[in-house]
């Protein structure tokens, strides 16, 4: 099948390469030239395990192409997915601009039958304002579908060549044909593919997510009720999570969620809410939540050493939102990075791939280290922000010897508290006892 996709981002590619793999012939189509450029020299934009392997056979192979124009990309394919930016507008709601413009621009270019797919996260309705704009100016037949996308970045090909589930939302048999056959080779060991019509699409996707979003700001509160109690938010995870009911996956406790979907998403959906004349309370809750969440390992450490902070050297590992990825976006150690710097604090950064975006935004208001140990030489106290399993087990002795003194805040709890109190360090994790205090 002739496929083209809009928005060649991390969805966007994960989802043209893994299309190319199963055989069919993939358009991706961005208006970022420079990024098209890139990609038609075989340079992959974006770090993701395992895409890359893939991203140069389909190339090789002449299933995968790119270009920066919409009419020249979409022209022979049946399935046009728009894989597009849905940043928060000002008010917190799903800025639909790039849709709305490309659903504009293929009004007028349309030729034949066309399916187009939206695999944006998109609010409730979007089907049917994408499906007005192209009629204003198209009278050719077409469908257009909502597909949202579940793939987690840092496992996105195995997420999308075996989906849990595929969720379709369209009434049309035509789209709904040739929609199954697409997907029929990512569903062989027969996960489902659910159809839907498309609103509940489009809202499956934003309950995902804020669900999940639920459950982090839920271990978060869980954690902080540790700290006051004495508990330990490990055990307690680990004793609920064995119960199917919960499960055990999700429930972390940590320093926030981040990324580029739970925050705008959550946002959006109480917009969604707020729109439709609901007042969804418990997510207003989650993000209150999650927001104290991201400050809560700089007033620890304000609290540690009870003086002002100015002068103090901080060494920092893990810049991306999580271990995996090289995105930056809405990542919690950009947040402790800007407090820490607001306080005076000197800070030195290391991240296995995400330090050059972060170079990027924040330029040289902060150092980056080539490894993990490189930024330890004298700093007060490590902070740890992402858990990459590079930073799983280190060399303590190492570390001690090059900091100025054995202080971790650890935002992941990714260490033994019993070794922690063996090696004589402070350690201060979330939700369970701090060490040395
Ligand atoms: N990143 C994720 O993990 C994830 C997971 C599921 C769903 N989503 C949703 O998928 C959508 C895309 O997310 P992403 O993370 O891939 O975004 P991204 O920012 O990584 O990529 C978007 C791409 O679209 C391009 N673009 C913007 N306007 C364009 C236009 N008019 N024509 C062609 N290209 C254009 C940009 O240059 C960019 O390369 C969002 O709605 C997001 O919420 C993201």
């Amino acid at each position: 099948m002739n496929i083209a996709v809009v928005g060649t981002g991390y969805v966007g590619l994960v989802t043209g390469t893994c299309f190319a793999e199963t055989g069919n012939h993939v358009s991706c189509i961005d208006i970022n030239r420079d990024k098209v450029e890139r990609m038609q020299r075989g340079e992959i934009p974006i770090y993701e395990p395992h895409l890359e392997n893939l991203f140069e056979r389909n190339i090789k192979q002449g299933r995968l192409t790119f270009t920066t124009s919409l009419e020249e990309g979409i022209r022979d394919a049946k399935i046009i997915f728009l894989a597009l930016p849905t940043p928060p507008g000002e008010d917190g709601s799903a800025d639909l601009t790039h849709v709305l413009n490309v659903a504009g621009q293929l009004g007028k270019i349309l030729k034949d039958y066309k399916i187009i797919v939206n695999k944006s996260t998109v609010p409730v309705g979007t089907a049917e304002k994408v499906r007005d704009i192209i009629l204003k100016s198209s009278t050719v037949e077409f469908d257009v579908v909502s597909n949202p996308e579940f793939l987690r970045e840092g496992f996105a090909v195995d997420d999308f060549m075996k989906p849990d589930r595929v969720v379709i939302g369209t009434r049309s048999e035509k789209a709904k044909k040739i929609m199954t056959e697409l997907y029929a080779p990512f569903v062989r060991q027969g996960n489902p593919v659910y159809f839907m019509d498309e609103r509940s699409s489009e809202l499956t996707k934003y309950a995902a997510n804020a669900f999940l979003a639920t459950k982090i700001s839920f271990m978060n509160e869980i954690a902080a009720l540790c700290e006051k109690t004495g508990a330990n938010v490990d055990a307690v995870r680990i004793g609920i999570g064995s119960d199917d009911r919960i499960g055990k996956r999700f429930l972390f406790a940590g320093i926030g969620y981040g990324g580029s979907c739970f925050p705008k998403d959550v946002q959006a959906m109480i917009k969604i809410a707020e729109q439709a004349g609901y007042d969804f309370k418990i997510l207003k809750s989650v993000v209150g939540i999650n927001e104290q969440q991201r400050e809560s390992l700089v007033a620890k450490i304000k609290a540690h050493y009870g003086v002002p902070l100015k002068g103090k050297k901080a060494a920092l590992w893990g810049l991306a939102f999580k271990p995996d990825t090289d995105d930056i976006r809405e990542a919690p150690a950009l947040y402790i990075i800007d407090a820490l710097l607001k306080e005076g604090v000197t800070v030195s950064a290391f991240d296995p791939e995400a330090a050059k975006n972060v170079k990027q935004v924040m330029g040289d208001k902060i150092a980056y280290g080539k490894d993990e140990y490189d930024i330890l030489r004298d700093a007060d106290f490590l902070v740890i922000a992402t858990e990459w399993s590079l930073f799983r087990t280190p060399d303590f002795n190492r570390i001690a010897a090059l900091m100025k003194t054995k202080t971790i805040f650890d935002g992941r709890n990714l260490y033994d508290l019993n070794q922690m109190k063996e090696l004589g360090f402070y350690y201060n994790s979330v939700g369970r006892e701090t060490i040395g205090d």
